[in-house]
């Protein structure tokens, strides 16, 4: 019955080859959304094909690529499927407005010792909680980018939640990043990984850090950004397109332009900014205390709430 072939690649369409597939490719024409929004003249020159050939390949680019148009009641469906992972403290989950959220990026940036890789530890088992526990029954995709993944730590909070401490050790799919690359290889190879295991979290800690460090100077600065924002891009892709939380940690650095108040600011300049829907600075109190502070959030007002960290874990 299908008479026409179903048009996926740019050699699919009409009146092009794969000699004219090639040339549209290198212009940077290489899907079939950038074919459907040339203009016929464009297409022509770039793909050396006439005109009429050109506008008739856009029409059936066009026909092929879809825009998928959503109605407001049909993402606020979608948002009632959003899955929260509890933080185990109350205050700092009505903080965020219930807990870590799915289909979104969390970060907590702030100084050495503030709790930020602590917390992680605890996503990274509270996860596996039953949904009416404040968990997502899924398991954690740790990317240690620091080497400071500490297993028996992660047993005393899985104990501590009651949970069986070998199982939950078995849950977390670790893998230690010592470049870039391999940090964003990791990302880039994650989808299948991510469907067999059921991965509901992907912690990176710290997302920025290999960053800073192996882009050096102001000449590396656009490459380091530029790197950057696709791997959060990616990061993003992922949290959509299987409904999983992603929690991420940043480094901060001392802001002498500011004489007043808390003179630190994150790392990642906008990028980074523009990346968490969720942003909490972190900070050190007296003792086990930690107070986390709301910087950014879609839906919660600014605010700050106290938490500790204990051998059991986050508590507050
Ligand atoms: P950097 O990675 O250095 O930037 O710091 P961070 O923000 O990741 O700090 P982290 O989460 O590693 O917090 C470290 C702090 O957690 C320590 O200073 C301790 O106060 C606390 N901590 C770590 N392990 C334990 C533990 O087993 N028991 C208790 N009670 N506290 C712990
Ligand atoms: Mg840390």
């Amino acid at each position: 019955m299908a008479k026409e072939k179903t048009v996926k690649e740019l050699e699919d369409l009409p009146g092009i080859g794969e000699t004219t597939a090639a040339k549209l490719r290198s212009a940077g024409i290489d899907n079939l959304e950038k074919v459907a929004t040339s203009s016929p003249h464009e297409l022509s020159e770039l793909a050396g094909i006439g005109v009429d050939a050109a506008k008739k390949a856009i029409q059936t680019a066009r026909e092929a690529t879809t825009v998928d148009y959503e109605t407001g009641s049909q993402i606020m469906e979608k948002r009632l499927i959003l899955g929260k992972i509890t933080t185990s403290s109350k205050d700092l989950d009505s903080l965020i407005g219930g807990g870590i959220e799915t289909n979104a990026i969390t970060e907590t940036y702030g100084k050495f010792s503030s709790g930020k890789t602590q917390l992680g530890f605890q996503l990274c088992i509270n996860v596996q909680l039953k949904k009416e526990k404040g968990g997502l029954e899924g398991r954690v995709l740790f990317i240690d980018t620091e080497g400071t993944f500490r297993p028996e730590r992660l047993k005393d909070i899985a104990k501590a939640k009651g949970l069986n401490a070998e199982e939950a050790l078995d849950n977390v799919i670790y893998v230690r990043a010592e470049t870039t690359e391999k940090q964003i290889l990791t990302l880039e190879r994650a989808d299948k990984l991510i469907q067999e295991k059921n991965i509901k979290l992907i912690i990176i800690d710290s997302l920025t850090a290999l960053f800073r460090a192996e882009f050096i100077g102001r000449g590396a600065l656009g490459e380091r950004q530029q790197k950057l924002n696709m791997h959060i891009h990616r990061l993003q892709g992922l949290a959509d397109k299987y409904n999983l939380a992603v929690y991420v940690t940043n480094q901060v650095m001392d802001n002498p332009g500011i004489l007043f108040g808390d003179p630190t600011t994150p790392i990642g300049g906008n990028v980074m900014a523009h990346a968490a829907a969720t942003r909490l600075y972190m900070r050190k109190s007296k003792e086990d205390k930690r107070i986390v502070r709301l910087v950014d959030s879609p839906s919660m007002p600014e605010g700050e709430c106290v938490i500790r960290i204990t051998t059991e874990g986050i508590k507050g």
